[in-house]
C-alpha cells in the first residue's frame, strides 16, 4: 500500500512522477532487497505499461482493421447502406480512429508524466478527432436503419462522449490533475464503446437473441452504460476503500455534552421609541460600541 500524507484526500493527490519511482524512494537503501524490490516494481511497471498503452492499442487496431478500413476500399458495394450518407461516415471513422489510437498514449504519457509537450499536442489531436468524430455520431444517429431505440442510444453514446472529453478539458484547464486523469479515463472508456458494441452484437447474433434490430437497439445502449458503471466502481471504488488516515469517527469526536435547559441571559425587552429616537438610539449603541 502506498503512503499518503495525512489531510490529503485522494482526489487531492498531485502525482510528481513516475509511480514506481515514488514508491520505492522511501527505502531506497542500496541493498540486495532493495535491488529485489527495484526489479519487481520495474516488472509491475513494464505489466502496468502493457495494459495501459499496449492492450487498448491492439485492440482499437483489431477493430479499426476488422469493422471501418472495409468502407475505404475501392469496391463499389463496400459503403452498403452508408453509401447516401459517406461523407458523414468517413468523417466518423476518421475521427474514432484518431482518438481510439491517441487515447492510450495519451493516458499512458500523463500517468508517467512524460513529453508535457507532446501531451499537450496530442491532447489537442484526441479533443479534435471527439469533436469530429461525435458530431458526425450525431448525424449518423439521427438517420439510422435501426429505429428509434438504436437511434437515442448513439445519441446517448455520443452525448457521453462529449461530455466526458468537456470535463476532462475542463479539469485540466482549471489544474485539476486528478479530475482531468478520471475523466480523461471516462471519455476512453465511452471511445471504446462502439468497439463494444460490436463485440455484443457479435454475441448476439451467436446467442441468436432476438432480431438485427433487437440487437443493435440492445448492444447501442448496454455498450457504454455497462462499461461507465464499473468504470466509476473503479473509480471511486479506489476511495471508498481506501485505508482512511483518521480514526473512525466515533473515536475521534468527543460524546456531546448535554444542553443546559436554560433560558438567555441577555435581555431581550426593546424600549417602545419614535422611529427618529430610534435612530438616535441605535447609532448612540454604535458609537457605544466602537
Ligand atoms: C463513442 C462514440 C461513438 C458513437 C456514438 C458512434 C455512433 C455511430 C453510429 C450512430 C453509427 C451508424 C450506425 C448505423 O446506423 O448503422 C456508427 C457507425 C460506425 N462507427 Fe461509430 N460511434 C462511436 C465511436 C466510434 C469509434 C471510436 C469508431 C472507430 C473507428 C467508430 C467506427 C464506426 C464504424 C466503422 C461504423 C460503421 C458501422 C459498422 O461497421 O459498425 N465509431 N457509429
Amino acid at each position: 500500500m502506498r503512503n499518503r500524507k495525512p489531510g490529503l484526500s485522494p482526489t487531492s493527490v498531485r502525482f510528481t512522477g513516475p509511480c514506481w519511482i515514488k514508491e520505492n524512494s522511501a527505502d531506497d537503501t542500496g541493498s540486495l532487497q532493495d535491488a529485489t524490490n527495484t526489479h519487481v516494481t520495474l516488472r509491475k511497471a513494464s505489466r502496468g505499461k502493457f495494459l495501459v498503452l499496449g492492450g487498448p492499442t491492439l485492440v482499437a487496431l483489431w477493430f479499426i482493421q476488422s469493422y471501418a478500413l472495409r468502407y475505404f476500399a475501392s469496391d463499389p458495394g463496400a459503403l452498403g447502406i452508408y453509401e447516401p450518407r459517406r461523407e458523414w461516415l468517413f468523417a466518423h471513422i476518421g475521427g474514432g480512429a484518431a482518438a481510439l489510437l491517441l487515447g492510450p498514449v495519451q493516458l499512458w504519457l500523463g500517468r508517467n508524466r512524460r513529453s508535457p509537450l507532446l501531451h499537450r499536442i496530442l491532447g489537442i489531436g484526441y479533443v479534435l478527432s471527439v469533436a469530429v468524430g461525435s458530431t458526425a455520431a450525431f448525424y449518423l444517429a439521427f438517420h439510422t436503419d435501426f429505429g428509434w431505440v438504436a437511434g437515442l442510444g448513439f445519441v446517448g453514446m455520443s452525448l457521453a462522449w462529449i461530455v466526458t472529453t468537456v470535463m476532462a478539458v475542463a479539469a485540466i484547464s482549471r489544474l485539476l490533475i486528478q479530475q482531468h486523469h478520471e475523466w480523461m479515463i471516462r471519455s476512453y472508456v465511452v471511445t471504446s464503446s462502439f468497439v463494444t458494441f460490436r463485440v455484443l452484437t457479435g454475441v448476439f447474433s451467436v446467442a441468436n437473441l432476438g432480431n438485427t434490430v433487437e440487437q443493435m437497439s440492445a448492444a447501442s445502449w448496454m455498450s457504454w452504460a455497462i462499461p461507465l458503471l464499473l468504470c466509476e466502481v473503479l473509480l471511486q471504488g479506489r476511495k471508498v476503500f481506501a485505508p482512511s488516515p483518521a480514526p473512525p469517527l466515533s473515536l475521534a469526536v468527543p460524546a456531546p455534552t448535554p444542553v443546559e435547559d436554560k433560558a438567555p441571559e441577555y435581555p431581550v425587552e426593546m424600549p417602545e421609541l419614535e422611529p427618529a429616537e430610534l435612530v438616535a438610539h441605535s447609532s448612540s449603541k454604535f458609537s457605544d460600541n466602537s
